[in-house]
């Protein structure tokens, strides 16, 4: 092999999608949601499948849930990626956890994806898994924060901290395999207040870096969000050369 050949990690994505949508408030998982006729889960696999950058994709579902057994088995169908599914776990970090007990060994790299970013471009798939292979053992896609952020106690402000140095961070997050079992395995039973796998990281003494994300990686949450989504879903594409010239 010459100097210049890169050996290309083998990369794993473990996809949650156990949560049950409090927030959206629909009686039935979130995953299951239907935007613009298509479950939330099937938008976020097309998207994995598309980057084309898995061998393995595991998909972490709620207990006996038929019709996403379905979505996993028809993505798996598609090729380009062995897709399966396992049964999650009461919080994130332990649907995280049963998704990368579920991964082979051999996977080098491995990214973590919320279902609920069903709009994610593959591009961020993409710059996340190529910043994992150069080196980095954590990386995270993150967008600036607009608005501005204040510390409160009880309903007075304490704090208001310097915007420019704050991010907002979204998922697929990236991580060499064995440092972020090693971090899983050193955190124990975590409870609901960690909320993604870079805070594990973090706490485990490895770095985190930072890419840019993309504004249509964000979260459906809230009933607002799904509009949204179907309302980016349903959009005409506009032809730049189309619109008005705006001089300056
Ligand atoms: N998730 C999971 N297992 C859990 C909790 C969450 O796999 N026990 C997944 C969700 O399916 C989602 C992602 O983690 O894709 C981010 O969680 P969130 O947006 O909070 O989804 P839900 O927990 O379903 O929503 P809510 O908190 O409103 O109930
Ligand atoms: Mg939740």
């Amino acid at each position: 092999m010459s100097e210049k050949q890169q050996v290309v990690p083998t990369v794993g994505v473990v996809v949650v999608a156990a949560g049950s949508g409090q927030r959206l408030g629909l009686g039935i998982p979130k995953a299951r949601v239907l935007c613009a006729g298509r479950t939330l889960l099937e938008h976020s696999l097309d998207a994995v499948i598309a980057a084309g950058i898995a061998s393995h994709v595991v998909v972490v579902l709620p207990q006996d849930d038929a019709v996403l057994s379905s979505v996993v088995a028809a993505a798996g169908r598609s090729g380009g990626a062995a897709v399966t599914a396992v049964p999650g776990g009461s919080t994130r970090t332990d649907s995280v956890r049963a998704g990368l007990d579920a991964l082979p060994a051999s996977i080098a790299v491995v990214l973590v994806h919320d279902a609920a970013r069903a709009l994610t471009p593959p591009d961020v798939f993409r710059r996340v898994a190529a910043a994992v292979a150069a080196g980095a053992p954590a990386v995270i896609p993150v967008l600036p924060v607009v608005d501005t952020v204040k510390v409160v106690d009880g309903d007075v402000v304490t704090a208001t901290p310097d915007r420019g140095g704050l991010r907002a961070v979204q998922t697929p997050q990236g991580f060499d395999a064995v440092t972020l079992r090693a971090a899983h395995a050193a955190v124990g039973a975590a409870g609901p207040t960690v909320t993604d796998d870079a805070m594990l990281m973090e706490a485990h003494g490895a770095t985190v870096r930072v890419v840019d994300g993309d504004a249509l990686a964000f979260k459906v949450t809230t009933p607002l969000d799904l509009v949204i989504a179907e309302a980016v879903l349903a959009r005409v594409p506009v032809d730049a050369t189309s619109l008005p010239h705006v001089a300056g």
